[in-house]
């Protein structure tokens, strides 16, 4: 029996138990970025997956208005509260994402009722893998068909948006949730979000699959520096539209116009809108070296991205370091980057199918030696997005 139908069939189980009403099951996976680091939050276009593990709800409407929450990884402990008792200013613990898509998805939809709703996951939490749109994107997927609302796939990352935003208070763009909902099996989505306009290139499994290597340092994006990044950059713009006025956000803003109005900025503003620059100059390379299957090129933006994210934006780390330099010393591998905001978590690499032996070997080899941390690889297709399972 496959890791899915495994924790399908142990959460039906455990909402027997939990409650008296059978559920319905709803999915979504997490992301892995390639390409367009930090660039959601400045306009600009970003290049993920989504991937074959992710969260699942199991969820069904009750006739009070009652909500409970269960998780799979936090225990027995069953959260019972009213849509009523959900403000932000509640937001802490683990069930603060379910609550969050709960609350955002009350606030547009108004719906009336009650719900029970337990969560599992097989995808690894605070690993950059978008653990936390994935849980709100399937909360909000089992709202929405649960009440039967007539919505969209924008709609719907809007408010699993909001959730974290709103909610959680995590200043995040709309990578995580866009690639959690529009992500497609076999090909990488292109967003551009400042234009709201998608677009999927295939990638060939039989050319390039994708290697996830854990860092084992976790990290959580609420506590961690990425708010200030966002707040640097937000500053970096507001600094350069004195200058630049129809300037809407810092991808706006060419390479010229920066030499020109750079001294107005602080040095830590220069490093964060240097590596904004250059990223929009990347996924462009990317989009092409995509377009035309030359997969060898992408490999080398998503390198480079790795390095300006260690050099400019400053959010890896030592260890993110050592695993991108041992993956890419691997022949068959095209590039490899830290995936996610950084602070920890995984490295994404893009490697050839016939590599991908050496690739484990040497890579979990060498940060064995170099940190005395044990990892190992896990390997992926792109993937389709959140959808209900049929059962
Ligand atoms: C986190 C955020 C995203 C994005 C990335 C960095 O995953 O949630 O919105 O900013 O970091 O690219």
């Amino acid at each position: 029996m496959t890791k899915s139908l495994r924790i399908i069939e142990s959460g039906i189980e455990h909402f027997a138990e939990f409650s008296k009403h059978a559920p319905r099951v709803f999915f979504a996976p997490g992301r892995a970025n390639l390409l367009g680091s930090h660039m959601d939050y400045n306009g600009g276009v970003v290049m993920p997956v989504a991937l074959s593990r992710g969260t699942y709800v199991f969820a069904a409407l009750r006739k009070d208005n009652i909500l409970r929450i269960s998780s799979q990884q936090f225990g027995g402990e069953v959260i019972e509260v009213t849509i009523s008792d959900l403000l932000p200013q509640r937001a802490k613990g683990w069930a603060c994402y379910i609550e969050g898509a709960l609350w955002a998805t009350h606030e547009r939809w108004q719906y009336l009722g009650g719900l029970d709703i337990h969560v599992d996951s097989d995808l690894p939490i605070a690993k950059g893998l978008s653990s936390s749109a994935s849980v709100t994107s399937a909360v909000v997927k089992a709202v929405a068909s649960l009440f039967d609302i007539d919505t969209d796939c924008d709609e719907m990352i809007h408010l699993s948006h909001l959730a974290e935003n709103g909610y959680v208070g995590v200043r995040c763009g709309v990578l995580d949730q866009t690639a959690v909902f529009l992500g497609e099996k076999d090909s990488i989505l292109m967003f551009d979000c400042l234009k709201l306009t998608s677009d999927h290139v295939p990638l060939d499994s039989d050319v390039a699959q994708i290697a996830i290597i854990d860092s084992q340092i976790s990290r959580e994006l609420a506590s961690s520096e990425f708010n200030l990044r966002v707040a640097e950059c937000t500053s970096a713009l507001s600094t350069m539209q004195a200058h630049v006025p129809e300037l809407t956000c810092l991808r706006e803003l060419t390479a010229n116009q920066f030499d020109e109005y750079k001294n107005h900025l602080s040095a830590i503003e220069q490093k964060r809108t240097q590596h904004v620059i250059d990223e929009v100059q990347r996924t462009r390379r990317g989009t092409k070296a995509l377009r035309a299957y030359d997969i060898a090129d992408f490999g080398a933006c998503m390198t480079a991205a790795h390095y300006s994210l260690r050099d400019l934006f400053e959010v890896s780390t030592d260890e993110l370091d050592t695993i991108v330099k041992a993956a890419t010393d691997v022949e068959g591998c095209y590039g490899a980057r830290l995936t996610g905001a950084g602070f920890g978590g995984c490295v994404a690499a893009l490697v050839h199918p016939q590599a991908k032996a050496e690739f484990e070997t040497h890579v979990c080899e060498t940060y064995k030696q170099q940190t005395d941390i044990q990892t190992s690889v896990q390997w992926f297709s792109p993937s389709d997005g959140v959808r209900e399972i049929e059962l």
